[in-house]
């Protein structure tokens, strides 16, 4: 067994050891103790070994582990909120002890979460911070959400005024083109011109002093991941932004929004662009895009957690619906239902080969009543908010 593998299988027993025996019970320290030395044999070929927990897939590093695809603990770490494990120096024993007993912690805490359910505790849903000095407790080891600093109250400082201008963003477009192109032929993301492109949306968003929601029409069926991948962007920033979260954290949603539909390089055109309804077949190879799509992103840059997270669960419904299909029920990371409402807003409000588009007065019906089935009642609640008051500033 490589060590990478070792150590999460050492993890996992060690945990159910801390849940099985009491805590100075020898079996409980022992298996600590197995962990801990499978921790040390992989840092001798990694210093710093980290780990995501994305549904179905372990990444380490750079790379999912094929081995460990649908591994049951991958899911339950996700939903106690520890999408990600960072080991970033040596780790002592006792610092690892304690490591593991906050695991466990949150594993008898969350409903779900495997072990237990005596209730909730923290936050699992990754509404925690980003940053990963704040990850944990810990210096060495750090685990916790993929996330971002969570939204905070006060809303944004700047009014929206309009939706739907003519705009063109011709050079966005060509970056973007250019994003998939190169993933499309296995190269890396190219993440700084995703990255500028995002800067490019977000002053045209602030023009003027207030908020301008450039939204693009579509002009032709095959401009379609384009377009859309601009238009999520936009609106990801602009309703992070009403939601209260920081300007870094609204330009990271930008990013993630831009990247949600990556995996859609790998999915036959003609099926993006069917008039009709998805064979089986044809459905189950659409619905491959989350998954693959947060392995693009995180193969070209293991930094990218939040876009992967978003690319990952952006279909996920609060309810659990949706796909890619979990093992367990959790919430999915507050990113994920900002881009999610994002998301659905613009497909429905942009004509495609199957329909034409929606009014925006329709789409936004549509949110609302599905608020709490498929989208987090607060975010869609912040969304219907912000966009009607963009069409209200239409119209005066
Ligand atoms: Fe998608
Ligand atoms: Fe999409």
């Amino acid at each position: 067994m490589n060590p990478p593998i070792r150590f999460l299988h050492e993890l996992s027993r060690a945990l159910a050891a801390s849940s099985l025996y009491g805590p100075q019970h020898p079996a409980r320290y022992k298996a600590i103790n197995t962990c801990y030395e499978a921790l040390r044999a992989l840092q001798v070929e990694d210093e710093e070994p980290s780990f995501s927990f994305l549904g179905r897939d372990v990444v380490y590093g750079y790379d999912a582990i094929r081995e460990l695809q649908d591994w049951e603990w991958s899911d339950r770490f996700a939903t106690i909120g520890v999408q990600r494990i960072e080991v970033t120096a040596d780790v002592s024993p006792d610092e690892f002890a304690i490591f593991i007993e906050d695991v466990h912690a949150r594993l008898i805490a969350t409903p779900n979460g495997g072990i237990g359910a005596t209730g909730a505790n923290g936050d699992a849903a990754g509404r925690g911070p980003l940053q990963s000095e704040n990850l944990s407790r810990q210096t060495a080891i750090r685990f916790g959400p993929i996330g971002i600093q969570g939204a905070t109250t006060g809303g944004g400082s700047v009014e929206p005024a309009m939706i739907d201008v003519p705009v063109s963003l011709d050079e966005e477009s060509e970056a973007i083109r250019y994003i998939h192109s190169q993933v499309a032929s296995d190269e890396a993301v190219p993440l700084v011109e995703a990255e500028a492109v995002v800067r490019s949306l977000s002053g045209a968003l602030h023009s003027d002093g207030q908020m301008l929601i450039p939204l693009l029409k579509l002009k032709s069926f095959d401009q379609y991941t384009t377009t859309h991948s601009i238009n999520v962007s936009v609106l990801s920033m602009a309703l992070a932004e009403a939601l209260g979260n920081n300007p870094r954290d609204v330009r990271i949603m930008g990013v993630a929004g831009l990247l949600h539909d990556l995996g859609k390089v790998r999915v036959p055109p003609e099926i993006l662009s069917k008039p009709g309804s998805l064979s089986p077949e044809e459905r189950e190879l659409l619905e491959r895009h989350p998954s693959d799509g947060a392995r693009i992103i995180l193969n070209s840059d293991r930094r990218l957690t939040l876009p992967a997270a978003v690319a990952f669960e952006h279909h996920i419904m609060i309810n659990g619906g949706g796909y890619p299909r979990r093992h367990f029920a959790r919430d999915c990371h507050y990113a994920s239902t900002v881009v999610h409402v994002c998301d659905v807003y613009d497909a429905l409000h942009t004509d495609r080969p199957y329909r034409a588009a929606w009014p925006s007065a329709k789409a936004l019906h549509y949110i609302e009543r599905r608020a709490e089935r498929e989208f987090d009642p607060v975010v869609a609640g912040a969304f219907i908010a912000l966009m009607r008051k963009n069409e209200r500033g239409l119209e005066s």
